[in-house]
């Protein structure tokens, strides 16, 4: 991540001159020149948020934007991945109340909008792995999940925090299938307090420098890059903090195959596939899996006590 703040970029430019600051080249102020090229390829706008840019220090090749939007887990629409963006693409995202609430001093419902306006937005380059075997570079913007925590002010008995996805069964076709919906809903993930409060987990609201795609978890999705993707939720509608370790869905669904931690570990085999390899979308060869997928600096310490042959 980069040291520019706010001051360093001006809004009015940017809205007002985009065109021609993009042409003298000034865009890289906001967007890379790697993600530029991939813009100007794909034809893309653009648009909307302005972020701090993360200079991708360890030069990752992010996948283009037609592959991180075309290829998606989203049950609540459907469990084809193809298919999750046609059916999100007229999913109403305006005017989302986020609910924070649970064990803190200072519980909070507050529009994504304003949100977006409240805390600075940085650009995050970010490997994904998915718990099937496939695997991404996306450069998501968000921020830091630690600046609401610090500002909602949890109390000491607050030792995790839950996620869940919004129930609305208008939204979601899938939530309107009852008993036969692929999974139990609403979606639900957690959090460890420490894990929370890593500066590496983020709460995303967009995506090559616009806001998120539906299919991606519009409005607002966790990103927790040195975890199987189903950690990550999305379309988040209430953050609890809470006592007990939080039940998440794919537990709950199959407690042999999913635990709460999904730290990703080449040495700790799904119980029906290897998780030694990932394919990157967009490759034909596979590529070795590392250890927390490649984060292990930066988060090791949280797990130096625990057997995580045991902790899936
Ligand atoms: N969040 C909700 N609400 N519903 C889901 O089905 N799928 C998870 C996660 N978050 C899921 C979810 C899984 S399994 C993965 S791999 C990632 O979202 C996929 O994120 P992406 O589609 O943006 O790549």
């Amino acid at each position: 991540m980069n040291n520019l703040t706010n001051k360093d970029i001006t809004p009015e430019i940017l809205f007002n001159n985009r065109r021609k600051f993009i042409k003298l080249g000034v865009a890289s102020i906001v967007v890379s020149s790697a993600l530029l090229e991939v813009l100007a390829k794909e034809k893309l706008p653009i648009q909307d948020l302005i972020f701090n840019k993360d200079t991708n220090p360890n030069d990752l090749k992010i996948n283009s934007f037609k592959e991180i939007t075309s290829h998606n887990n989203f049950y609540e629409f459907t469990t084809n991945k193809e298919r999750v963006k046609d059916l999100a693409k007229n999913m109403n995202t305006d005017s989302w109340i986020l609910t924070i609430n649970g064990l803190v001093e200072n519980p909070i419902k507050i529009d994504v909008r304003e949100l977006i306006k409240k805390y600075n937005l940085e650009e995050r380059i970010y490997r994904f792995r998915c718990v099937e075997g496939w695997a991404m570079v996306a450069p998501w913007i968000g921020f830091e999940l630690n600046k609401l925590i610090k500002d909602v002010k949890p109390l000491k008995s607050a030792k995790y925090v839950k996620f869940v996805t919004k129930y609305d069964e208008d939204m979601f076709p899938d939530q309107k299938r009852g008993i036969f919906s692929s999974v139990t809903y609403p979606y639900t993930e957690g959090l460890r307090m420490d894990e929370a409060n890593n500066p590496l987990t983020l709460l995303a609201v967009g995506l090559y420098g616009k806001k998120l795609e539906n299919q991606n978890g519009a409005p607002i999705r966790l990103v927790v890059p040195w975890k199987y993707g189903f950690k990550s939720i999305k379309s988040i509608d209430t953050i609890t903090f809470v006592e007990e370790e939080p039940l998440n869905t794919w537990q709950a669904e199959n407690s042999n195959e999913y635990g709460f931690y999904a730290n990703v570990n080449p040495k700790v085999d799904h119980p029906r596939w290897s998780q030694k390899k990932e394919r990157v979308l967009g490759s034909f060869f596979k590529q070795r899996t590392k250890l927390f997928n490649g984060y292990e600096k930066e988060v090791e310490h949280m797990y130096k006590d625990m057997d995580l042959k045991k902790y899936i």
